[in-house]
């Protein structure tokens, strides 16, 4: 949680940041807990995607999600990240082959505390930061489970597209 708030505290500076980077960091970082199972994360985005704002807490809301999506998987599994531009925005996809999320819990996802894994396991706040990330970026998130053609989930991300202040 420390990371996550990192510099969020000061004037609120939005600068320009590269979606692909914080991608491959949050993949890097997830790499190094050799204790979880392994998962292939695909970053199919372009390079040079910008939005503006904040790259530790735009790489955390990565991080989150990719977690809860290796959560979710039989270890090997595929997540998929792509991106598109629509109507300048940049619209993520976040695709896992897990086990889905009930019907009955995908109103509740974002909630603080609202977790289905065992004590001392989850916290029920990762995806209720995600969520603030994203309103803090201008940006709006949905959630799809299971992913119409099958299995798992999607989580899909609507930032707007960042100019390039200099
Ligand atoms: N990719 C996913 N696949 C299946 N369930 C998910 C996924 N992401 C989130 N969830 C569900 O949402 C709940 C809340 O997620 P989160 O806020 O990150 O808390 P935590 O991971 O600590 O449980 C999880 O416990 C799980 O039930
Ligand atoms: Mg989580």
């Amino acid at each position: 949680m420390h990371f996550a708030h990192a510099g969020q505290a000061g004037d609120g500076k939005q600068l320009p940041v590269d979606l692909f980077e914080c991608i491959e960091e949050a993949i890097h970082l997830l790499s190094l807990q050799k204790d979880r199972p392994r998962i292939h994360y695909n970053n199919m985005m372009a390079p040079d995607t910008l939005v503006s704002g904040n790259e530790q807490t735009l790489t955390q809301l990565f991080i989150n999600l990719f977690s809860n999506a290796r959560d979710a998987s039989p270890p090997e599994s595929p997540v998929d990240i792509r991106a598109e531009q629509q109507n300048g925005h940049i619209v993520i996809h976040i695709r896992d082959y897990g086990y889905g999320i009930a019907p009955q819990y995908i109103d509740r996802v974002f909630e603080p505390f609202f977790t289905t894994k065992p004590a001392g396991q989850g916290t029920g706040l990762g995806l209720a930061l995600v969520y603030s990330i994203v309103e803090d970026h201008g940006g709006h998130i949905d959630v799809i489970s299971p992913v119409k053609d099958g299995m798992g989930t999607e989580f899909i991300i609507s930032f707007p597209a960042g100019n390039v202040l200099t």
